[in-house]
């Protein structure tokens, strides 16, 4: 075990996107625990876009993270020292962490970690059993409710949250029809995850695709771009359509956020429902999810993809690629090599 503990802080407020500078590296001596408390030392952090969220001095739905505090991330951690009977030294555990090598979790933030069940591969529980494969299951079944023939459109469907999601509909017998940016992400969309078609919207009109593969017979819009595709789909949804709000991520999701869309009264017309949510919502129904998900993983039928860089200091960097759309598939970073030996 190392005898130093690495922290990036926030440091300053992004307006726009995040850079290095934002951050700062901090070192000190691995914490000491109290009674009731499990020291962790961090394997892996997931990235997701939401963070971008919580670093704007805004009410959310998470409180923001604040100036001189390490930056909140999910990951996966093994428990070094446990004085808490639920947990003991060795365990793989994930949950809500930060960015920094070791994290002292008390008797609050237990509840939230669990134990990474043997034999799942580490990495599974931030990815496709973990947020966004539960963001898309919960998005996609309860919301858009695809049934066999219909049509379903998912733009960032290349991504960690898209690709499961139109894989779900898939499953569910819906024509699927994904956007994403660029040929490579398009070509796995069509010949590794069955989607019936892809849109590269980086290189395509997306709106003349649209036409071309589903003029007005959108039964299902999972959205995870917003903006001008959100306007593009709304002139092209069939009657009684369904559009979920995953996501805006075309925003940055910085403090300027873009005004609505314009063709917002084609709800009316067509008489469709546009409905947000945020996978807590479903937070008690996680496990019949997970265990659903598992299932098709192991069948062959979800795949996905994890995209693994390294080093806690590359950890403003690696948030960026999401926004950048250099990550191909689940955007992680490796902080240690597990499982690392508990003395
Ligand atoms: N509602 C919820 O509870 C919930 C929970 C989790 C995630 N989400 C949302 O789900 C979405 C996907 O998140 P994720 O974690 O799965 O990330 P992801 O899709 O794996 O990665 C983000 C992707 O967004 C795309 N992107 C970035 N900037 C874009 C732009 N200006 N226009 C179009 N596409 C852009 C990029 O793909 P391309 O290469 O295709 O551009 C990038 O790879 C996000 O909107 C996120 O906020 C919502």
């Amino acid at each position: 075990m190392s005898d130093i503990n690495r922290q990036l802080v926030l440091r300053e407020r992004p307006h726009a996107e995040v850079q290095d500078s934002h951050f700062e590296l901090r070192e000190g001596e691995v914490p000491t625990i109290s009674d009731g408390q499990v020291l962790l030392r961090t394997l892996y952090f997931s990235f997701d876009p939401t963070q971008r969220g919580w670093l704007n001095d805004v009410p959310s739905y998470m409180p923001p993270v604040q100036i001189g505090e390490p930056m909140r991330a999910g990951g996966v951690a093994q428990v070094v020292e446990s004085r808490h009977p639920r947990f003991r030294a060795g365990d793989i555990v994930s949950g809500t962490l930060s960015w920094q090598d070791y994290i002292v979790v008390g008797e609050q933030g237990i509840s939230g970690l669990s134990r990474v069940p043997k034999g799942v591969p580490l990495t599974w529980p931030l990815g496709v059993l973990g947020i966004t494969g539960l963001t898309a299951y919960f998005g996609m079944l309860e919301l858009g409710r695809p049934v066999e023939g219909e049509t379903v459109v998912v733009s960032g469907a290349a991504g960690a949250t898209g690709s499961v999601a139109g894989q779900i509909a898939r499953l569910k017998g819906a024509r699927v029809i994904g956007s994403a940016g660029g040929p490579e992400k398009c070509r796995w969309l069509t010949e590794v995850a069955g989607f019936d078609a892809a849109i590269d919207y980086r290189n395509e009109n997306t709106f003349e695709r649209l036409h071309a593969l589903c003029r007005n017979s959108i039964n299902v819009f999972y959205d995870n771009v917003g903006g001008q595709i959100l306007d593009d789909c709304l002139l092209n949804m069939a009657q009684f359509g369904r559009i979920v709000l995953c996501g805006g991520i075309s925003s940055g999701y910085g403090l300027d956020l873009p005004p609505g869309p314009k063709h917002y009264m084609q709800l009316v017309i067509r008489s469709c429902r546009m409905e947000g949510f945020i996978v807590l919502n479903y937070l008690d129904r996680f496990p019949e999810a997970i265990e659903a998900l598992a299932g098709w993983v192991r069948a062959g039928e979800i795949r996905f993809e994890e995209d693994l860089q390294e080093g806690l200091e590359n950890c403003p960097s690696t948030l960026r690629r999401l926004f950048e759309g250099r990550n191909f598939g689940k955007q992680l970073l490796k902080v240690a090599d597990p499982p690392i030996a508990v003395s």
